[in-house]
């Protein structure tokens, strides 16, 4: 029997997904994305939703079985609880796929995987406001963030996927059958736990604590045996197997990177398995912690006998002892550098310096030291302005600190110091030369303290300065940096090895840090236990995020009033002023306030026992799961070139081999990160040959995906997120050049927040996922029938897409999945002679397709319908130039040429960006005054007038070109509204006159002529 499709082929609540996946990324406490940084996480509610929807079956699949059905409808319908929480919707347009929806099983599984509020819908509905982020998503939905230890909801998915699961093989068992027995395997867990979480001093290795582990060992392996086996062989941060375990499946990962396979551990394995209750009895507690500790213990940690307290309960032994020792870390660093962070006259610490590099003007006789300001603010919020104000004597700069406004412009534009005292430009090539030479000198600015009204800067004092210019001398690392990609332009400021990122202070804390952790080691033992390796691992993690924060290639964020880390471009760009933070200090930059966020996350995942199996390996070994073992693989490869993840973690890597490094012999044995297997299309790994790279990257997902079309029965679900054309086809070919097709594709929103600022096509703001299936392509597909069944699908697929608000790049990318699966059946596509058709041709007709759908029904000019399909597109962003010529083709006749000349497009080197209505009035003063010319120039030149003070003119304009209420000028006019950015003043103008429009007709009718014509008139 054919297998029933799985959810994830047929239907998804993309809207739903999007708007709780944009809610994600400003979730902090808790969060995955707290405990390190890595790059491109993808958001838990997408990959929860994809691995669920990647293992159930379409409850309307005829041959979906019937104890599937059943257990939905015992578990969703209508009479599974008091309140009918996954009843469909009556009629909200364009929220989930099909509309209005029905009352069916497939829908109920959509809307139990979420749902949007009451509040929600009504906003949906009748655009009553929009409510919070937190209350757009209904409270019984499986993707909630709030949802991630609910035990009855996520029980619910796990046990939908259970009879998913057991009824594949199982045919004759009933939902009844399989419920039940999915409780007496769950509850044989729980009571396991509970046996083993009550002995008393259980970190004792008595017979009994090793029979109740193994006992609970052997529960959980009896319920994992029966649920899915689910990988993602480019693991990364960990989002997509964190979220396989949490569903209760089998959960593998693999990641070539030494980081990544920290932080996964960190994340995904040491908190399911050790961070559970445990308790002490007195003696062994103050043996292991102090009598110090045991009299800080609150009265809840306490267990009380005859009034007598005899012992200890601690809810969360792992979050306890990282606590405890990072805690005796910090405190052992501080008795040796604390006194190079002095506390101001009253004992307050400050919780941040504000340095300056600074460069030597260039004039022989000026040779003044200047700071290399780009401003002078240290706060500019909406309520407060500080700043720093210079006050020059001599050759002698000073500063004072000021409250409001500052006029003044920086001394460093883009690297060129203007000297304020001679005014000579020493330019950036100079500066740069300096700092190559030995390095720009630096000098502390001020001094951020916390006040009674949050953050104060004042100027340092003597012995805060004297301080900083007494540091010892300590090793520092100079493993080198990658040109072009971590180093970013660093390179060519002479920065190229790991250490030239720290100020010698930094240097000074982060060196003795790691001394201190190597005597926690010596005590600790890693190397002999199991779960001191993880409260090890953790001191680690912690000493990565306080080097984050310590670096002086950081940022002060005066708008905001923050230390940020230098990754925020996913490469690092020189810095001309940054922050240093004092660790030891109370505040939100300290190290005790880093330790607060591990210890957030170890206690948000530690209530479910399922940990994820990580291994640190480049995938692809055929050999690593035997045949058809993994039910799924769920997986977010890497984008192309888009992130250099090795480059980047190398700035980590470097300490953790020296924090961790005799922790994980094996995985740190190299130098720096692997590079070589790593698969990105990063052109600097392949001997500057984009063509190798691009070769390198399609080869490498081609082996992967090979390996694991090999070992996966079910399904394979591939999240991307690359916008370009060459990344797609790469993506494609290897995919069908590992015999599967694509059979489902859905573009999720993540970033959903911009789009109103119409940035489409400068950052991908969706992410595509395409569900596969592991299959044999089959025979000859001919180019006409392939081309017209594309045709139609993607028509299908951007009418959904548009109305779901995707644009631009985004709607292209999302249209290609669907285009794919239509060439995909077949082995080969051929044309009428015989030669076959390529993927990127393939692709090149999804996007055509795209184009034309847009255009559907739009009738005018060419060049009109060029300008509102491009706008579609791509917005005002930037686009390759490539792009102009391709689309000009798409069934318009327009030569490209022309549409430069006419300032549809303006060139920006080898791009171009599409004009505004401004732009192209500046670049041709009589543009629209013609009659008869195209339609955009008329709107164009009204905008233009709508925006000016002339209103007669306007209305003398109107009634000559647009008397007409149902002319083709208002039907251009209320199109370009719909495509263009809201916020941009092309939206302002436009929408304007489109909401003055029966005025303007009405007024136009009676408008005087001009006064020289008039005068003529009477003469
Ligand atoms: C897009 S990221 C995955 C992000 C992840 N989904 C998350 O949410 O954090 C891609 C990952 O693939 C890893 N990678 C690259 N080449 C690899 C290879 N040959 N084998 C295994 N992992 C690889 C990178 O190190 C990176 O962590």
């Amino acid at each position: 029997m054919t297998p029933p499709k799985k959810l994830i082929e047929v239907a998804m609540p993309i809207k739903e997904i999007s708007a709780e996946s944009v809610r994600d990324k400003s979730i902090r406490h808790g969060h995955i994305s707290t405990l390190h940084l890595w790059w491109a996480r993808r958001p838990l509610p997408v990959c929860r939703a994809v691995v669920f929807a990647s293992l159930v079956p379409d409850p309307l699949d005829e041959n979906c079985p019937q104890a599937f059905r059943d257990a939905v409808e015992m578990l969703l319908g209508n009479q599974a609880e008091q309140i009918d929480y996954y009843a469909p919707y009556k009629d909200i347009p364009w929220t989930s796929v099909y509309d209005p929806m029905e009352d069916n099983l497939r829908n109920r599984l959509q809307l139990f995987i979420g749902k949007f509020t009451d509040e929600m819908q009504q906003h949906l509905l009748y655009h009553k406001p929009k409510p919070a982020a937190g209350k757009q998503i209904a409270d019984s939905s499986l993707i909630k963030w709030d949802n991630k230890n609910n035990e009855k909801i996520i029980n619910k998915a796990r046990k939908l996927i259970w009879v998913a699961h057991n009824s594949k093989e199982n045919t004759g068992a009933t939902a009844n059958d399989l419920l039940a027995s999915f409780d007496d395997h769950y509850k044989a867990i729980k009571d396991a736990e509970k046996a083993l979480y009550r002995l008393p001093d259980r970190h004792i290795e008595t017979e009994q604590v090793l029979q109740a582990t193994a006992n609970l060992q052997r529960a959980i392996d009896a319920f994992l045996d029966k649920m899915p086996r689910v990988f993602d062989p480019f693991a990364g941060g960990g989002a997509i197997p964190l979220e396989a375990a949490r569903l209760g499946c089998r959960s593998y990962g693999n990641d070539i990177n030494p980081v990544a396979h920290i932080i996964q551990k960190g994340s995904l394995e040491f908190p399911q398995k050790y961070g559970k209750p445990i308790s002490y009895s007195k003696t062994e507690f103050i043996k292991l912690y102090g009598q110090d500790t045991w009299d800080k213990l609150s009265g809840s940690q306490l267990v009380y006998q005859n009034g007598e307290a005899i012992g200890a309960k601690i809810d969360n032994r792992l979050s306890f002892d990282v606590a405890f020792y990072a805690r005796k870390l910090l405190s052992e660093a501080e008795k040796e550098i604390g006194h190079y962070y002095p506390a101001d006259t009253k004992g307050g610490k400050p919780i941040a310096y504000y340095w300056a590099r600074v460069g030597t003007c260039s004039n022989p006789s000026c040779k003044a030291e200047v700071p290399l300001l780009k401003g002078f603010y240290l706060a500019n919020t909406q309520t407060k302005q500080v700043y720093l104000h210079p006050v020059i004597n001599g050759k002698q700069i000073d500063f004072e600190v000021r409250h409001g406004k500052c006029d003044l412009d920086g001394w460093n534009n883009r690297g060129n110091l203007k000297c304020p005292f001679c005014g000579s430009i020493t330019d950036v090539k100079q500066i740069k030369q300096q700092n190559i030479n030995g390095g720009l000198g630096e000098r502390l600015l001020a001094i951020i303290v916390d006040g009674q009204h949050g953050k104060e800067y004042r100027l340092p004092t003597l012995s805060e300065i004297a301080s900083a210019a007494i540091i010892p001398t300590v090793e520092r690392p100079t493993e080198k940096m990658q040109r072009n990609s971590a180093g970013g332009d660093t390179f060519s400021w002479g920065v190229t090895e790991w250490g030239q990122m720290f100020s010698p202070r930094q240097l000074l804390a982060l060196q003795t840090l790691v001394q201190k952790l190597q005597e926690i080691k010596a005590a600790l033992q890693p190397d002999k236990d199991d779960y001191a390796k993880a409260v090890v691992t953790y001191l680690g993690i912690l000493l990565d995020r306080v080097i984050l924060s310590n670096t002086s290639f950081g940022r002060w964020h005066n708008g905001r009033e923050t230390l940020e880390h230098p990754f925020a471009k996913q490469a690092i760009p020189m810095i001309f002023d940054y922050p240093e933070s004092n660790m030891f200090c109370n505040s939100t930059g300290s190290a005790y306030n880093q330790l607060e966020w591990l210890t957030r996350y170890i206690e948000s995942e530690s209530n479910f026992p399922f940990a994820s199996k990580m291994q640190n390996a480049s995938s692809g070994e055929k050999n690593q799961f035997a045949e058809k073992y993994l039910t799924a693989v769920v997986t977010d490869p890497p984008y192309y070139d888009a992130i250099a993840y090795a480059d980047l973690s190398d700035f980590f890597y470097v300490w953790l081999k020296r924090t961790l490094g005799d922790v994980y012999p094996l995985n740190f044995a190299t130098p720096q990160t692997p590079k070589t297997e790593e698969c990105t299309a990063l052109k600097h790994h392949h001997s500057n040959s984009k063509d190798r790279a691009k070769a390198h990257f399609e080869d490498k997902l081609t082996q992967i995906f090979d390996a694991i079309e090999h070992q996966t029965s079910d399904i394979v679900s591939i999240m991307f997120a690359h916008q370009s054309t060459a990344a797609w086809t790469t993506l494609c070919n290897s995919i069908l050049g590992a015999r599967m097709n694509i059979t489902g594709s859905w573009a999720m929103d993540t970033e959903m927040a911009n789009r109103s600022l119409g940035l489409a096509g400068a950052a991908l703001e969706s992410s595509v996922t395409v569900s596969c299936k592991p299959s044999q392509r089959e025979g000859f597909g001919s180019y006409r029938e392939v081309k017209r069944a594309i045709e139609q699908t993607v028509a299908i697929e951007v009418e959904m897409l548009y109305k779901l608000g995707f644009r631009g790049a985004d709607l292209l990318t999302a249209c290609f999945g669907k285009a794919v699966s239509e060439f995909g059946k077949y082995q080969r596509v051929e044309k009428a002679d015989g030669s076959e058709v390529s993927v990127a041709e393939l692709l090149e007709m999804a996007r055509e397709a795209a184009f034309n759908a847009l255009l559907k029904g739009f009738d005018g000019d060419d060049v009109t319908k060029f300008y509102i399909g491009w706008l579609q597109l791509f917005g005002f962003a930037e686009s390759d130039f490539d792009d102009a010529a391709k689309f000009s083709r798409v069934g318009l006749s327009i030569n490209v040429d022309e549409l430069f000349r006419q300032h549809i497009l303006i060139k920006n080197g080898n791009k171009q960006t599409l004009g505004t209505y401004e732009e192209r009035i500046m670049a041709s003063k009589s543009l629209g005054d013609k009659a008869g010319g195209n339609l955009i120039d008329l709107v164009h030149r009204a905008m233009m007038m709508y925006k000016g003070s002339d209103r007669q003119a306007l209305l003398r304009y109107i009634n000559e070109r647009a008397s007409q209420p149902d002319g083709n000028f208002w039907r251009v006019l209320t199109s370009l509204c719909e495509v263009l950015p809201q916020g941009s003043d092309d939206y302002k103008q436009a929408s304007g006159l489109l909401a003055n429009k029966d005025s303007l007709i009405r007024e136009s009718k009676t408008v005087q002529q001009p006064a020289v014509e008039q005068t003529r008139l009477f003469e």
